[in-house]
């Protein structure tokens, strides 16, 4: 990854692109989404600050790991405008997720514990299954149509 010398404060989309890893056009759909921002020089190009880097950091971790955009973009705006970010408040941000990051996990656990016997079924009942209905109390304790609820003209039958 190539280094952006300390004494350079601003930063191309390029540069930006090259140093976070992140594709110029994801860099231009994070603009767009107000996730990031930048100043346009007088022949309209992008500058971004070197936080930005940061920013497109944690947004990339976020995604990582299914924080939806609309969260990413709400934690961010809590950072300060006036000042560069420091690392207590990117500490703060990072905090504030454990929670969805701990019931993300429990839910991914759940879904790998299930996906096999989902697949054995292929139900995807809206009630029990743990595919499409991942926060279900029945489908955490067991999975597969053996969950379905019994019909009376199938046990009268
Ligand atoms: S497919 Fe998930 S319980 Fe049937």
């Amino acid at each position: 990854m190539p280094q952006i010398p300390e004494k350079i404060h601003e930063l191309t989309v390029g540069q930006l692109s090259a140093r976070s890893g992140a594709a110029v056009s994801a860099l231009h759909f994070y603009e767009a989404k107000g996730l990031i921002g930048s100043r346009r020089t007088a022949g309209n190009q992008r500058r971004y600050g070197r936080d930005a880097l940061r920013r497109v950091a944690f947004i990339r971790a976020a995604q990582r790991v299914g924080i939806p955009l609309a969260t990413i973009r709400e934690a961010l705006s809590e950072l300060p405008e006036e000042r560069t970010p420091t690392r207590e408040d990117w500490s703060r941000l990072s905090a504030a997720w454990r929670t969805e990051l701990d019931d993300r996990i429990k839910q991914l656990g759940r879904l790998r514990d299930h996906l096999s016997d989902c697949i054995g079924c292929g139900c995807l009942s809206l009630e029990t299954c743990v595919l499409s209905n991942p926060d279900d109390v029945v489908g955490e304790r067991m999975a597969g149509s053996r969950l379905l609820p019994v019909r009376r003209e199938d046990k009268d039958s």
